[in-house]
This record gives C-alpha cells, sequence and structure tokens, in this order.
C-alpha cells in the first residue's frame, strides 16, 4: 500500500488579496504594453488600465489595514534587520519559510505601491496638463503636465526592472524552500511548518467595504466634476464664417492656434504669392480674417497643438508641416499614405486627426484611413 504523506495546507493569502495581486498583473500590463508598444490612439485603454492600477492600490490600502493576518501591512517585515537576516539566510544556504512575505518579498510589494502610485499621479498629470483631459485638466498648465512625462516613462522602465526581479526573487524562493510560491498565490494556501506571522488578526470586511464605498464615490464624484471643467489656459475658439469660407476653400481650415500670431501676419500679408496660388482677398476681408487669427493664434492657447507648434521653422515659419514638432511626429509616415486617397495631401490633417477642426489633435482622435496602406 502507498501511504502519500501530504502536508497540511495552511491558508495564507486570502481572496481579496489574490484578487487584487492578479488583477494588479493584468491592469499593470496593460498600461505597459499599451504605453511601451502600442500607437498613440491606445491612450484611452492606457488611462483606464493606469485608473485601475490606482483604484486597486488604494482598496489594497484600506485591506492593509483591515484585512486578516497576512494582508496587513503590520506583518510586513521592512526592518533592515529583518533584511539582513534574509540575506545572510540566502549567503550561507539556510532556509527558513515565511507566512507572509520574507523581508525582501515586503520590500517589493512596498516598492511596488510607491512607484506604481507615482506613475499614475504623473500620469494623470500629464493626462490633465498636455492634454486637457482628466479631472486635472482644470488646474494644470502644460508645462507642469511636460515636466512630469521623464518622470514618469522613468518609473515605468523602473517598474519593468521591477517586475523582472520580483519574478526572479519567486523563482528562487520557490527553489530553495521547494514550495511553488506563484501558485501559493493562486490557491492561497502554503504547507504548514513555516514561520508564522508576528500579529495575529481577523479580517473586518464590512468596514473595509464601507470606507472603499464611500472613498470611492467621493472620488469618482470629485473626478467628474472636475472633469466636467474646462481645461487650464484653453479658451474656446468660436469660428469666424469668413475665415472657415476662404480660408477651408483649397485645404482645410487650418486652426488658429496651429501657427504664431507672426506666422499668421506673414500669410495675410502675401495672399497674392500664397504658396504659388493667388489666394487674395478684398482688404477688408483679409483685415478680418487677420484679426480673428491673431486673436487666437498659439501664443494664446495651452493646447498640446498651440505649444508644440508655436516654434516654427527658421527658413520655413508659415508652414505647419515644416515646424521640428510636425516633421518628427510626422516623419515615420510614408510619403505615399500622405498621396493616397483618402489623405491626398500632409496638409489634410483632418484624414487622420479626426478632431482636427477643433484644433485639440487629442492622441486618441488618431487613424490613419486603412485605404492608404494598398
Ligand atoms: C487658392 C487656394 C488656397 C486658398 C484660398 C488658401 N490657401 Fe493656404 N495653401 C494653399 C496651398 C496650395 C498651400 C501649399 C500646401 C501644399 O503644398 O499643398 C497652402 C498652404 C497653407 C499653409 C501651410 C500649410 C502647411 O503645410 O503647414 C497655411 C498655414 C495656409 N495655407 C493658410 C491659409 C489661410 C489662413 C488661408 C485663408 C486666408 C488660406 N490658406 C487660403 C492654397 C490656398
Ligand atoms: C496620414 C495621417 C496624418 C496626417 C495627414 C496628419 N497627421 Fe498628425 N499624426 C498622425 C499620427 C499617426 C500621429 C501620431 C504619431 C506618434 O504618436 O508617433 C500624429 C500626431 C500628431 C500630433 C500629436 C498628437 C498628440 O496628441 O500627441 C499633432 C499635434 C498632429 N499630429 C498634428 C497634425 C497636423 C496639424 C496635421 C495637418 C497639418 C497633421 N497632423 C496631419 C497622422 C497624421
Amino acid at each position: 500500500m502507498n501511504v502519500a504523506i501530504a502536508a497540511r495546507k495552511v491558508k495564507v493569502w486570502d481572496l481579496p488579496v489574490r484578487l487584487f495581486h492578479w488583477l494588479l498583473v493584468a491592469s499593470c500590463g496593460t498600461a505597459l504594453v499599451t504605453g511601451f508598444l502600442l500607437e498613440a490612439n491606445w491612450l484611452s485603454v492606457h488611462i483606464w488600465a493606469g485608473g485601475i492600477v490606482l483604484a486597486l492600490i488604494a482598496a489594497r490600502a484600506v485591506w492593509g489595514f483591515t484585512g486578516p493576518t497576512y494582508a496587513r501591512f503590520r506583518n510586513f517585515t521592512l526592518s533592515p534587520s529583518a533584511v539582513f537576516a534574509h540575506l545572510k539566510d540566502i549567503a550561507t544556504g539556510a532556509v527558513h519559510r515565511d507566512g507572509g512575505h520574507n523581508a525582501l518579498g515586503a520590500w517589493m510589494v512596498t516598492g511596488f505601491f510607491i512607484v506604481l502610485t507615482g506613475i499614475c499621479i504623473t500620469g494623470f498629470m500629464m493626462l490633465g496638463g498636455m492634454f486637457k483631459q482628466g479631472p486635472l485638466k482644470a488646474y494644470l498648465s502644460f508645462a507642469t503636465g511636460r515636466l512630469v512625462r521623464e518622470p514618469h516613462e522613468l518609473l515605468a522602465w523602473l517598474v519593468l526592472a521591477m517586475v523582472a526581479a520580483h519574478i526572479a526573487g519567486v523563482v528562487f524562493e520557490s527553489f530553495r524552500s521547494k514550495e511553488n510560491l506563484a501558485r501559493a498565490m493562486v490557491t492561497g494556501v502554503k504547507d504548514e511548518g513555516f514561520i508564522p506571522a508576528r500579529h495575529v488578526y481577523t479580517s473586518n470586511p464590512a468596514i473595509a467595504l464601507a470606507i472603499i464605498a464611500i472613498a470611492g464615490a467621493v472620488l469618482a464624484y470629485t473626478g467628474i466634476s472636475a472633469n466636467a471643467l474646462p481645461g487650464l489656459g484653453v479658451k474656446p475658439v468660436t469660428a469666424d464664417a469668413a475665415w472657415q469660407k476662404e480660408c477651408g476653400d483649397c485645404h482645410m481650415a487650418f486652426h488658429p492656434t496651429l501657427l504664431p500670431a507672426a506666422s499668421w501676419e506673414k500669410i495675410m500679408s502675401s495672399l497674392d504669392d500664397h504658396f504659388g496660388e493667388d489666394a487674395s482677398l478684398p482688404p477688408e476681408t483679409a483685415t478680418a480674417i487677420a484679426a480673428f487669427l491673431k486673436a487666437n493664434s498659439a501664443e494664446t492657447s495651452d493646447t498640446l497643438p498651440a505649444n508644440v507648434f508655436r516654434r516654427v521653422s527658421e527658413t520655413r515659419p508659415l508652414e505647419i508641416t515644416q515646424t521640428p514638432f510636425w516633421l518628427r511626429l510626422h516623419g515615420e509616415i510614408p510619403d505615399a499614405v500622405f498621396k493616397a486617397p483618402p489623405v491626398n495631401s500632409r496638409q489634410n490633417c483632418a484624414a487622420c486627426h479626426g478632431d482636427a477642426a477643433s484644433g485639440t489633435f487629442v492622441p486618441q482622435a488618431i487613424s490613419i484611413p486603412k485605404e492608404t496602406a494598398k
């Protein structure tokens, strides 16, 4: 007769902790893939993934004070002595199994909380300041949003490195302790015989749910109200009828925020020789259009296009499509795509930018017509 002696299993990770862990994997993974690998028009998915990461961390923070023993932050061993003891174990080959996270694991989890929170906050700052979207758009300038772009990207690289280190650590400890730690995060159980947590707690799901529901409702209300405010430094431009008619005849009427006042002035004072065409207008019409363009030029707006197209080419200052920013962002699009119908020309911004007429040019509205791929 064969008697298999199975070690008794002890519950360590409760369902909320496991759900949190794997939902965080999914949402972080989505944010990383959409941020690093996919086109700009995936921004909406990227933002949702980031919002979910932030919500998960907030809920986990509540559970860290109300959950059962191994969910509690109080049982995270962050003391330097615990870290040294763990490192010494690794160096000497001694194995002790922890019920919850070992000291290095606790540091890793804490690091994830801090870095991910930083990424989400800088992400919403960029979204508000640079793209004039989301709950912070009424409070942040383009310059402020732009300021946190590099930190946002650096922290994202850091998270990639941390994920690699975390997986390596889990694999390493699983071999050392002969216990599959990744599976334990699925099943929630570990073999008995580990060092128990120092502090024992029973969970308080009713309080946790109440806090999450109330804080969630307050945050959602505040966020939705803030999202309804106009973007900082973005004044509505009322389209001038003469401009729309006279300047929208041969190409789309370029939004006045797409060039600085000096460029518009030169364009309007040389309409008889307009890029090789005669686009002259009766003087009073030209004067009125010139006034409209000047009053709403790039300097008067804080949108992304207004900020980036303010810097014109030194040699060809009248063309949006010759600005350093335009050339950089469209440089990789093949010439053939611009020539193919329904795009037909570089000046046909609206063919690829669904919101070109409003001058906003948000990443979500970018879509190169499929026909051009032929
Ligand atoms: C008779 C036709 C015609 C009219 C009317 C016209 N344009 Fe143009 N515009 C052109 C052509 C042609 C170009 C050169 C673009 C090209 O290579 O296709 C151009 C280019 C431009 C550009 C530079 C686009 C770029 O490449 O970045 C601006 C800005 C511009 N026009 C503004 C205006 C304004 C403002 C008006 C109204 C006052 C106007 N245009 C009216 C024909 C016209
Ligand atoms: C053939 C399609 C196409 C045309 C035509 C086109 N664009 Fe773009 N544009 C793109 C693509 C694709 C991107 C995204 C590039 C990237 O993220 O690397 C982009 C990016 C941009 C951005 C940055 C958007 C953001 O929020 O980050 C601006 C601003 C912009 N374009 C302005 C213009 C203007 C102004 C015109 C017309 C003068 C124009 N584009 C014409 C395809 C086009």
